[in-house]
């Protein structure tokens, strides 16, 4: 069985005050290709996190959901690419240790109407939470809502939790495709009523939407 990501040992977090430098990639993913830096083997991607900060910045997300706080490697980016256009995160963590870790006040999980207010949701939760986060998102995101998810494999085995995560969004028919970092990701766009999309941009959030 794969190695539960509550059993890994804790890195000392001090990346709210100053970020610790990356590393090669390849100590955390053996197969990655060159180039790719991470800061352990429990954080995402360097390039994952500048992804989803750059998504919502170039999309002007109004509502950006995130799950899996952890270490907020992915947090800090998305609230520096929020801030120039008003743009509000809601970020998520459903362990308690974590939670207690971060200058934010998170829930553990988002319900279906916040996930619904969502003009981007990027899920990196504990991967029974994430599971449980993609089906939610599935059945509530509007159409033309985009959807990050972290961890969907990129050569891994078959008992991984990457292979579970990439066989259940496979297994929802989400539209989107697989992306090509090292622990691989899933982007993907709620496409029923895709007619509906504006012509510009996102549509703001209905009054009372977001609980
Ligand atoms: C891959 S981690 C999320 C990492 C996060 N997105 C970040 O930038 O740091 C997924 C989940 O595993 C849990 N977790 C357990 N041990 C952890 C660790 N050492 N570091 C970070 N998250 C850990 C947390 O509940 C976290 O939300």
């Amino acid at each position: 069985m794969p190695a539960k990501y509550a059993e890994r040992p804790a890195p000392r977090v001090t990346g709210w005050d100053r970020e610790p430098s990356t590393t090669d990639e390849r100590n955390f993913t053996t197969h990655a290709a060159l180039g790719w830096q991470a800061w352990n083997g429990m954080s995402p991607e360097q390039e994952f996190c500048e992804f989803a900060a750059t998504m919502a910045r170039v999309t002007g997300a109004r509502i950006v959901i995130e799950t899996g706080v952890g270490q907020g490697y992915t947090t800090r980016r998305l609230l520096d690419a929020l801030r120039p256009h008003g743009g509000t995160l809601l970020a998520f963590e459903s362990d308690a240790m974590w939670r207690g870790k971060v200058p934010l006040d998170l829930g553990d999980t988002p319900t279906g109407e916040q996930l619904a207010a969502a003009d981007l949701t990027v899920l990196d939760s504990d991967v029974p939470v994430r599971l449980a986060e993609i089906a939610r998102w599935r059945t509530h995101a509007r159409a033309g809502a985009l959807l990050l998810v972290h961890d969907c494999g990129n050569g891994h085995a078959d008992d991984t939790p990457h292979a579970q995560i990439r066989e259940h969004i496979e297994s929802l028919g989400i539209a989107g495709r697989f992306l090509a970092n090292p622990r691989g990701g899933f982007l993907g766009i709620q496409s029923a009523g895709l007619r509906q999309l504006p012509r510009s941009g996102f549509l703001p959030p209905a009054a009372g939407e977001v609980a």
